[in-house]
């Protein structure tokens, strides 16, 4: 396959990862209280479930396809000399954030799990999971991080 269409691939898995998580973060999350509500409605919170239990599988092949997208450009670059470079070292460094961006999905998805916890919670009286602080600041990590990948990998396309 033509390296600039692994290339497109791998942008488009970007595009969609960064974007959902974004878009949970700015519009979906915000729109859950209306008004001076401390609780969203049930219709809310159902339509947020459905769209987040949507998002998890959309969201862990979006990282299937950058790891293998990924991989394979590492592939064309093994063997080359900017790999010796500082570009390798970024390239690393890039990595290792992606690495910690990973382990946050798998803490979000599988063990709070704040959309798939929606249905079993009592709704009216008690503050869904997805609200608690800990589902906040993982949420708000893993877009940082993932914000922090981009900004790492626009910089080694420009060496
Ligand atoms: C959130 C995760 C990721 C983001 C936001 C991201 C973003 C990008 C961007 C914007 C480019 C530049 C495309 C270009 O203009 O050439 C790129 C290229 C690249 N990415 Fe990623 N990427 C991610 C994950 C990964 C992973 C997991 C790998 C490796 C397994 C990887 C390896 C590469 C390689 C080797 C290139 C080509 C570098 C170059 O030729 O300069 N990326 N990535």
């Amino acid at each position: 396959m033509p390296a600039y269409v692994v290339t497109w691939i791998h942008l488009l898995a970007v595009i969609t990862f960064i974007g959902g998580w974004l878009f949970f973060l700015l519009a979906v999350r915000p729109s859950l209280l209306e008004g001076k509500a401390k609780t969203p409605s049930k219709e809310a919170l159902e339509m947020a479930q459905k769209m987040g239990q949507r998002f998890k599988t959309v969201g862990w092949v979006s990282l299937i396809v950058l790891v293998f997208t990924g991989a394979s450009q590492l592939l064309d670059e093994s063997g080359s000399a900017r790999i010796e470079t500082s570009w390798g070292l970024i390239m690393m460094l890039k990595l290792f954030v992606f690495a910690i961006v990973g382990g946050l999905i798998f803490v979000h998805d599988l063990i709070l799990d704040p959309y798939g916890a929606i249905g079993k919670s009592q709704r009216a009286e008690t503050q869904p999971l997805l609200f608690a602080g800990k589902v906040v600041w993982v949420q708000r990590s893993i877009v940082m991080l993932s914000l922090l990948v981009l900004g790492i990998a626009v910089y080694l396309s420009s060496l």
